[in-house]
């Protein structure tokens, strides 16, 4: 038999090198781990909705038809709700399988060998993640103490070699918004601006209209946070017309599934209904913040998104993170050194909030003791 080539041989280097992007535990290896029943535990470390999606997407994703058949390539009806959404042309608008892929695919059609991305941190870790992949350097740019952007550094970090700057508005982990003066800062210097709106349905406030003046912005939306979608995966990009163009052609054809394409339909055709899930996730983050700011070894920062980013100014983030699994509920830890004291609480069920808080004052008096 033929000896199967080693590692080196077979793979490439920057993926042999790679760390990559580590996505959140499955709550059945958490269940295994911990020993509680799965359905005790309270799953609070990836910005889900816990109100899930409207009637009706659970009305098209039960009738079992059309399974057979390929998804609509050109995801024209999907298409044309977004626009109506977002009122910019059809044209300007592509789905993804989450917008992570959406990610990807624009890496893809953009990034020449040598080509640089510049990346405010701290934020979503597939920004830093994915570009070496298609042969860009990531020039990590650290936000000022507060984690306001440090605009003026990004403009100093912009070179012949930039290919794009990734932005996400409110940013996860910390909550922040972008301004329209520093997208406009950043769009004047001509460089190609991915603002990534994730968490737009609970800031309640876009920067999209910028498009309309400039055509170096894109804007990435999803259906994992706000329509309770996230096990669909379903992203949306609003895309200059050339870069839209040049997406189509390296976007796998069947990149986003029957199912998906149908659900976007109904969910926007129940925006109301889902909008009051909405509201009583942003009504839930205030009192959760209230709470957690009553914690006197915790300082929570005020967020635009549907998760609270809290320092640890007491002990340590990763044995709280350990004292709330054994508890059985999750939050987001970090190992990057610039999140290191700090946790990512997503915002859930008013009886989640009760049990967290529970948890956390009792494990306050564990840390004090
Ligand atoms: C800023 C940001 N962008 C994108 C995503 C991923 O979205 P999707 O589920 O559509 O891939 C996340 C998920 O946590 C996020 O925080």
């Amino acid at each position: 038999m033929r000896r199967i080539a080693a590692e080196r041989e077979l793979v490439r280097r920057v993926v042999r090198e790679l760390s990559g992007y580590r996505p959140v535990e499955s709550l059945e290896s958490v269940a295994r781990e911990t020993g509680l029943p799965l359905d005790s535990l309270i799953k609070l470390d990836a910005n889900e909705n816990p109100y899930g999606p409207s009637p009706r997407v659970l009305d098209v994703l039960t009738r079992p038809d059309h399974y057979h058949l390929y998804p609509d390539a050109a995801q024209e009806a999907a298409r044309r709700a977004l626009s109506a959404y977002t009122g910019v042309e059809v044209g300007q608008i592509i789905v993804g399988n989450g917008s992570d892929e959406l990610i990807d695919l624009l890496l893809l059609a953009t990034i020449e060998p040598g080509d640089e991305v510049i990346v405010p941190v701290p934020t979503f870790g597939v920004y830093l993640a994915r570009p070496p992949l298609f042969g860009a350097t990531v020039r990590a740019v650290p936000r000022l103490d507060d984690f306001e952007l440090d605009v003026a550094q990004i403009e100093a970090a912009i070179s012949e070699r930039t290919k794009l700057v990734f932005l996400a508005s409110p940013n996860n982990p910390t909550g922040k918004l972008v301004t329209s003066q520093q997208l406009v800062r950043l769009l004047r210097t001509g460089v190609l601006v991915v603002l990534d709106e994730a968490y737009y349905e609970f800031a309640g406030r876009t920067l999209l209209p910028l498009g309309r003046e400039f055509e170096n912005l894109v804007v990435l939306r999803t259906f994992s946070k706000w329509a309770g979608l996230a096990g669909l995966r379903i992203g949306y990009g609003i895309f200059p017309p050339v870069l839209a163009e040049a997406l189509w052609r390296v976007k796998p054809p069947f990149n986003v599934n029957v199912l998906a394409l149908r659900a976007i339909e109904a969910a926007l055709a129940d925006l109301s209904v889902q909008m009051q899930k909405v509201i009583r996730i942003r009504l839930e983050r205030g009192r959760l913040f209230r709470g957690l700011r009553r914690l006197d070894f915790l300082r929570p920062y005020p967020s635009r998104g549907n998760f609270i980013l809290v320092h640890v100014t007491r002990g340590d983030a990763h044995d709280v993170h350990r004292r709330l699994l054994a508890r059985g509920i999750l939050v987001r830890k970090y190992d990057d050194p610039l999140l290191r004291p700090y946790l990512r609480i997503t915002v859930g069920l008013p009886e989640h909030t009760d049990r967290l808080l529970q948890a956390l004052r009792e494990i306050a008096a564990e840390v004090a003791s």
